[in-house]
């Protein structure tokens, strides 16, 4: 999959899917040559055409005016040697100089993907999946290493990357910026489609012409946040769902992150991606080393819907891992909707009585339970039971004993001034000594930087997870972090915190993961603010939002798509009129949203009416019937409601052999849109049977004929499945 051509100075990645190339280019700087599908031979005419270019410098010592750091496309650009665009490293030196200057020193090629110390990332299952490359680069006045790691895998359309940077001097530095990866790419005009959003409103696909200028995708509240997804596509001017080019970015991070593409001054596109460097310094001593997250790369030929479906397959195999990876996820009633914080032994009781024989699987106990919460304002970091106000151990009996699973609300990081960690602890906050801190659901941020924070809450756990049977954890985070400042460390390392942070986190999530491999973990953050590959190395499914809304949902889980695999995505059904945007939707299409996910409840079950619980009993059944192939099968948005005011959904077994539709129209009116929905990615030869009709349709006739709404719908939301089934 990798090779070196020492004639030409090319390192050419390939597979049966893509090609990326780059070469060393005179003066030993790594330049980009080309990423896209397979080139079988690349005849080598690679050689950067040469100008002389007005105010663009030339490499020191060098006389030839037509060769500059300023328009050559690179692979990892310096700073303050010449390239006038973003660097992608930038270092102090001990005599207060920021330069840096990369020249390329050795490579090694291995089979296989080495793990990132401390770090999620992308993994193979054996040695044959993927090579990988490093490239060494040295900068000779500082006496530092830049390793540059490429992984490609044998079948996937995906180039994975990551830095490390190695003090080999006497001296220490500070890292200033340090991404993990950069990509120069020709004289293009790109779209950009990427996933902004606020507190219940995540991931909402955006698309935008880009221009010269910088255009910044980033996040500085130390989580990949509900504002700004880590991930940018560069997208061809045509490309649509299911045509042209794709190059979708994604960082496996949950921190501060930063995505940069800047257009230069004559038309080529520089995208950086890594932490981001607002606020972040790292004091590296002589003989230590940084290692930077890694960002996935993709390419894709078949549109967004393409780029989809690599990063779909990519994530739920080879970055979600442990016990539940491929498991058929619980359906699940979730006590928060329907109790807030306002509940006691026998109201939980009464949850599991009633949903037991609807057919609901496990029963989650969310926030409340612990310390002496009762509302949001105190409680954090004692994670022990309210006696007054629950029986733990009692209700997980209860629950299991009933036949289902039960699962707990934690939400480890945090800390809430009224707690008993605080009144002993009150260093153990993210906060500098004589300056307030700013409070934000009138709670602190726990300094994960510290070990002995990350023990403490470790040992919490494990004391309630050894003593309650629990099977799922919902695993909260309920805010961002200011006053980011340890009182643990020396100046020099102030700047380190906000990653400390994450690494705690990371660190806390990988014990707990691996002391309890049973125990199915969910992410969450407010709803959707860290729904991020590095959380779902960990937690394979995360709770997308705490708007509930259908009509929203629609948006917000096509959006997630756009990325993330439906296994990662729960979707609850909750009461009408909505509690967050006082909406109503009819409970059919209320289920019909949250079966495209993985499924549950999320509201009063006493106080549904017969009909409903009828109702629930349908699609409970229905779900279970569909599970898998919702789960697990191939997804694909046939209407978008970024787009289109009808939205329309697929999920394909691989063996095509089976296929789901779900269709809903956002706004009614009386123009009265004709819609002709047309499948995708069935077999053209097979025949299909609509269960719901019992009509045979050919798979030919579904993708080009297509199939029209029912015209006897009327209303706003409405929504209809199909089950199409090989015959
Ligand atoms: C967050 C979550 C909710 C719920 C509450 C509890 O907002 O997203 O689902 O768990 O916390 O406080």
């Amino acid at each position: 999959m990798i090779t070196f051509d020492s004639q030409q100075q090319v390192f050419n990645l390939s597979n049966s899917k893509i090609s990326y190339l780059f070469s060393i280019e005179e003066g030993g700087l790594l330049s980009h040559l080309y990423y896209g599908p397979r080139i079988r031979h690349y005849h080598g005419e690679r050689r950067y055409p040469r100008i002389d270019r007005g105010f663009s410098g030339n490499l020191p010592h060098s006389k030839d005016r037509t060769y500059s750091k300023d328009d050559l496309l690179q692979e990892y650009s310096g700073n303050n040697t010449g390239d006038y665009r973003l660097p992608a490293i930038t270092v102090k030196g001990s005599d207060g100089a920021r330069f840096t200057d990369f020249r390329y020193d050795s490579y090694r090629i291995i089979d296989g993907k080495p793990a990132l110390p401390g770090l999620p990332s992308s993994y193979v299952k054996d040695n044959d999946e993927a090579q990988t490359l490093e490239v060494n680069l040295k900068d000779a006045t500082l006496k530092l290493t830049l390793t540059l790691v490429y992984s490609i895998y044998k079948d996937r359309a995906v180039v994975t990357r990551n830095a490390r940077l190695q003090n080999n001097s006497n001296q220490p530095i500070d890292i200033e910026k340090i991404a993990s990866m950069q990509l120069d790419l020709t004289k293009h005009d790109y779209d950009l489609v990427y996933l902004p959003g606020q507190y219940a409103l995540e991931r909402q696909t955006r698309r935008v012409a880009l221009n010269q200028g910088i255009f910044e995708i980033s996040s500085r509240r130390d989580s990949s946040s509900h504002h700004m997804n880590p991930f940018a596509a560069l997208v061809d001017k045509d490309t649509d769902e299911f045509h042209g080019n794709a190059l979708g970015v994604l960082l496996v991070y949950s921190g501060n992150h930063k995505i940069s593409i800047e257009r230069d001054q004559i038309d080529q596109t520089r995208l950086i991606a890594g932490i981001n460097d607002f606020n972040f310094s790292w004091h590296l001593e002589p003989g230590e080393s940084f290692q930077t997250p890694e960002a996935i790369t993709v390419f894709s030929t078949k549109g967004l819907n393409g780029m989809s479906q690599i990063f779909h397959h990519l994530l739920r195999e080879r970055v979600a891992r442990g016990k539940f990876q491929y498991a058929d996820r619980p359906i699940v009633i979730n006590n928060w909707e329907a109790t807030f914080f306002d509940f006691n032994d026998q109201k939980l009781d009464e949850v599991v009585k009633e949903a037991k024989p609807l057919g609901i699987e496990m029963f989650v106990l969310d926030d409340g339970w612990f310390g002496h919460r009762n509302d949001d304002n105190s409680s954090l970091g004692d994670w022990f039971v309210n006696k007054d106000k629950v029986n733990l151990k009692r209700v997980a009996k209860q629950t299991h004993d009933a036949g289902m699973k039960f699962g707990l609300w934690f939400e480890p990081e945090m800390i809430s001034v009224d707690s008993d960690l605080y009144r002993k602890h009150p260093d153990w906050a993210l906060a500098e000594p004589g300056r307030g801190s700013t409070l934000s659901r009138n709670q602190l941020v726990l300094d994960f930087s510290r070990p002995e924070v990350v023990d403490n809450i470790f040992q919490q756990m494990c004391k309630i997870l050894d003593a309650v049977s629990i099977d799922y954890i919902k695993w909260d985070c309920n805010r961002n972090l200011t006053e980011v400042y340890s009182q643990a460390v020396s100046p020099d390392h102030e700047g380190e915190i906000a990653h400390r942070e994450i690494l705690g986190v990371y660190s806390l999530m990988d014990r707990l993961t691996k002391r309890y491999p049973n125990i199915l973990f969910e992410g969450c953050s407010g709803g959707g603010g860290r729904f991020d590959a590095g959380i779902l190395y960990y937690m394979p499914q995360s709770w997308p939002s705490d708007d509930t809304d259908a009509a929203e949902r629609l948006k917000i889980q096509d959006g997630t798509s756009l990325v993330y695999p439906i296994s990662s995505m729960s979707a609850h059904v909750s009461v009408s009129p909505n509690q967050q945007t006082g909406r109503s939707i009819s409970f059919k299409t209320r289920g019909d949203v949250a079966m495209a996910g993985v499924f549950g409840y999320e509201l009063d079950l006493a106080k549904l009416t017969d009909d409903e619980k009828q109702q629930v009993k349908k699609q409970i059944a229905f779900y279970k019937q569909h599970r898998h192939l919702i789960q697990y099968g191939d997804f694909y948005r046939l209407e978008s409601p970024f787009t289109s005011n009808t939205v329309a959904w697929e999920f394909v077994s691989p063996d095509k052999s089976e296929a789901l539709l779900f269709m809903f129209r956002q706004q009614h009116t009386n123009r009265m849109e004709i819609v002709n929905t047309k499948m995708v990615a069935l077999d053209p030869q097979r025949d299909y049977s609509d269960m719901t009709s019992d009509q045979v349709f050919g798979g030919d006739e579904l993708m080009n004929v297509g199939l029209y709404r029912d015209p006897k719908h009327v209303g706003d939301y409405l929504s209809e499945v199909h089950y199409f089934k090989e015959v």
